[in-house]
């Protein structure tokens, strides 16, 4: 089952022009386009005509025309023109999904009632061009939506899966602390290795060689938005007592988590740095080494998915590096019980 009524990440802004994708969110078909004024819209990708795939149509204007026999519909999913006839039958429209663009991403409300706006997680790195250059991408991968949470909310895998880009042995040995934050529904992860090794991921970017001090802070919003505070400084430096921390360089790093259907998760992502802002070079080594990062655990949970399904009576042993990972989990079930309660 799915958690309906919440944001996901739905495309990046740079996926979407007039020429429409087609992308399975939550099990459905959604037909993502933006029309000629530049508007993102999101229809079910399913022409109530004969059910030809609308994702094959052309944008024309602000309205989209089915590739098969060409009807028409508008930005609301109204049909608004049928060849050969004037009279448009009353239930020839289509379903639109909210949807916000923010940035590199652009987001969709998945649940039938009214989009709440205020549920959109904040993330205003990504639209502060002027203190935050991002960088983002995406990935598909065979696996269900539970092994990516996990994945991400145990970061002791980098020291082994990630060993040449962002996994070095500290990280698997720094003792984590959780927090759940109940009301607020979060999962916070922090991690604080002190005086040690700069991988490449950082040193490259940040100039910074030798020891450092590196702190990774996860915070879990369930179901789909997990926010990972990256923070590199030198070696006995924390942040001043009131909060700045002009001497350390910043990272967020985004992930939007979006199940397609029961055995596969989109892995949206996106890295937002404090420095070296607007250097193109900068962007590209970060998002080549993102991508080789992110492909790391697509193979690994590909791998895992086919795994555990071909050895269902399989049983796993926890420790304590799960502890993030084990509170998303009872969150998540929490949350589906609330929601098939309500
Ligand atoms: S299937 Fe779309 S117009 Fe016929
Ligand atoms: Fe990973």
């Amino acid at each position: 089952m799915f958690l309906r009524d919440h944001w996901y990440v739905a495309a990046l802004s740079s996926e979407l022009t007039t020429k429409p994708i087609t992308r399975q969110i939550l099990g459905e078909h959604v037909a993502l386009y933006r029309v000629a004024s530049g508007e993102v819209v999101a229809l079910a990708d399913q022409c109530p005509h004969r059910g030809y795939p609308l994702s094959l149509g052309t944008v024309v204007g602000e309205q989209l025309v089915c590739g098969y026999h060409g009807f028409t519909f508008d930005c609301a999913g109204t049909c608004v023109a049928v060849p050969g006839q004037d009279r448009i039958p009353s239930r020839l429209s289509v379903r639109r999904y909210p949807s916000i663009e923010r940035g590199p991403w652009v987001w969709i409300w998945m649940g039938h009632g009214e989009a709440d706006e205020s549920a959109l997680p904040d993330t205003p790195w990504l639209t502060d061009a002027d203190v935050w250059s991002c960088v983002a991408g995406v990935a598909t991968i065979d696996a269900s939506f539970d092994l990516l949470v996990e994945n991400l909310l145990d970061l002791s895998h980098e020291t082994y899966l990630h060993s040449g880009s962002i996994g070095t042995p500290e990280v698997s040995t720094t003792p984590i602390e959780v927090e759940v934050d109940e009301d607020a529904r979060v999962v916070r992860v922090f991690r604080h290795m002190n005086d040690v090794v700069c991988p490449p991921f950082y040193s490259r970017t940040t100039g910074l060689d030798g020891h450092v001090d590196r702190w990774q802070d996860i915070d879990y919003s369930p179901p789909g938005f997990y926010l990972l505070h990256a923070r590199i400084g030198p070696v006995g430096r924390p942040p001043m007592p009131d909060g700045s921390d002009n001497h350390a360089f910043h990272m967020k790093i985004l992930y939007g988590l979006t199940p397609a259907s029961e055995g596969r998760v989109h892995d949206f992502w996106v890295l937002a740095r404090d420095f070296c802002v607007v250097d193109r070079e900068i962007d590209a080594f970060l998002a080549k080494m993102q991508t080789g990062v992110v492909q790391e655990d697509v193979d690994a949970l590909n791998v895992l998915q086919a795994r555990t399904q071909s050895a269902p009576e399989f049983n796993e042993v926890s420790i304590k590096i799960d502890r993030g990972g084990l509170a998303a989990r009872r969150l998540l079930a929490a949350m589906t019980e609330a929601a098939l309660s309500s």
